[in-house]
């Protein structure tokens, strides 16, 4: 009996995306297919670079075929990615596919450490990365970074208007109000210009194409987060707390921010920082100094997923004063810790994705 590639399709169409829910073929994620007598090849595109289930996926595939199709074939399988986007207005940053904002709430609590953190281990998975640092009161990226000096060129685009070249460092585009004169800054930020100035900020600058642009906003919920949640059409958000009663209270203001009828932003869910205390000598303690679970009740209370915890540990403060973000080291458990809340964070931005158009369907039809 001979292959077919409606055969190999049968076969595949019972293959689901553990995450998405659905089949193989119905979320198009099957290309290329070739038949070389029994050597069936074919592409899966997954919805994130860094896919933690790219090999059971991969397996599954292979038992499909082999049970469905042709016990002896030999069956060779590409893994490639590509970011969905639930986009549909594309009038402000055209060639961005899903702009995630970090907010907390109260300051201090690591939203820029994770921020930083989070985009060189997005960018490291194999994602196109931007970063926009739109902290005016303490625009932390440059030191985080190790670009404190770094100047950004201003060109010329292709419509005549001037666009501003980001800094590009560990594979991730990175855009600071810190780049600008402080000065000059502060000005357009705290006057009535602030909502068009940030627009400018974020948006006249030559991102290209990105699978990601994060933003680390300053902490609190004051008028500038409303100006810039309502400027930049944000697809998500990540609520970055400390485990500590008083950072809760103000990150379920963030979250609250979000969720108002008027922004409607979705909130992707919560990242727990300083969870625990880990001494360098004392690699697999764990001091609960700003209380435990407090993440976790966070996230159980509006209905939104943990997406990870971090210790609180010296070299993670000592990194990003040096400006080389911990997650660079892929051996630490730290580097791990965050590569980890990376994949989990890119999974729910693509299970997001995915549910959006079901979305929409149900709005058309009402
Ligand atoms: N898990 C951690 N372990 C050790 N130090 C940390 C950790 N997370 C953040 N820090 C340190 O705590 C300080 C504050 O962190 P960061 O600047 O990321 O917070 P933030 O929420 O962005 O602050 P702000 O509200 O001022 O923007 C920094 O010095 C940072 O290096
Ligand atoms: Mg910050």
């Amino acid at each position: 009996m001979s292959i077919t590639k409606e055969a190999i399709l049968k076969a595949l169409s019972y293959v689901e995306e553990p995450d998405l829910g659905q089949d193989l073929v119905t979320l198009n994620m099957i290309e290329n297919i070739e038949i070389d007598g029994l050597t069936v090849s074919f592409t899966v595109v997954l919805t994130t670079p860094a896919c933690p289930l790219k090999q059971l996926i991969h397996d599954a595939c292979e038992r499909a075929i082999h049970t469905m199709v042709e016990k002896d074939a030999n069956v060779v399988i590409q893994m490639t990615s590509r970011v969905t986007s639930m986009r549909n207005n594309r009038d402000v940053l055209p060639g961005v596919k899903n702009i995630i904002a970090i907010a907390s709430g109260k300051g201090g609590v690591g939203k820029s450490t994770v921020t930083a953190n989070l985009a060189v281990a997005l960018a490291a998975s194999g994602a196109k990365v931007g970063l926009v640092d739109a902290d005016i009161s303490g625009p932390s990226m440059p030191v985080m970074f190790g670009v404190e000096d770094a100047q950004p060129h201003v060109f010329q685009g292709p419509n005549g208007k001037n666009l501003i070249q980001p800094i590009e460092k560990y594979g991730v585009k990175l855009m600071s109000i810190g780049f600008l004169a402080p000065a000059e800054a502060a000005i357009v930020w705290r006057g009535p210009m602030a909502s068009s100035a940030l627009k400018q900020f974020i948006t006249e600058v030559d991102w290209g194409e990105l699978d990601y642009l994060l933003l680390d906003l300053p902490p609190g919920t004051s008028d500038i987060h409303l100006t810039l949640v309502q400027t930049v059409p944000v697809t998500g958000a990540v609520i970055v707390t400390t485990p500590q009663k008083v950072a809760l209270a103000d990150a379920q203001k963030g979250l609250q921010m979000f969720r108002q009828p008027q922004i409607n932003v979705p909130v992707l869910g919560v990242v727990e920082n300083m969870a625990w205390f880990t001494p360098a000598e004392l690699p697999d303690s764990k001091y609960y100094i700003f209380g435990e679970g407090g993440g976790q009740r966070l996230a159980t209370q509006h209905d939104l997923p943990l997406l990870g915890q971090l210790p609180l540990v010296q070299s993670i403060r000592e990194n990003g004063d040096q400006g080389q973000p911990a997650v660079l080291d892929p051996g630490s458990a730290v580097g791990q810790a965050f590569a980890e809340l990376a994949e989990t964070i890119a999974r729910q931005i693509s299970i997001r994705n995915n549910r959006a158009p079901k979305t929409q369907v149900v709005q058309m039809n009402s």
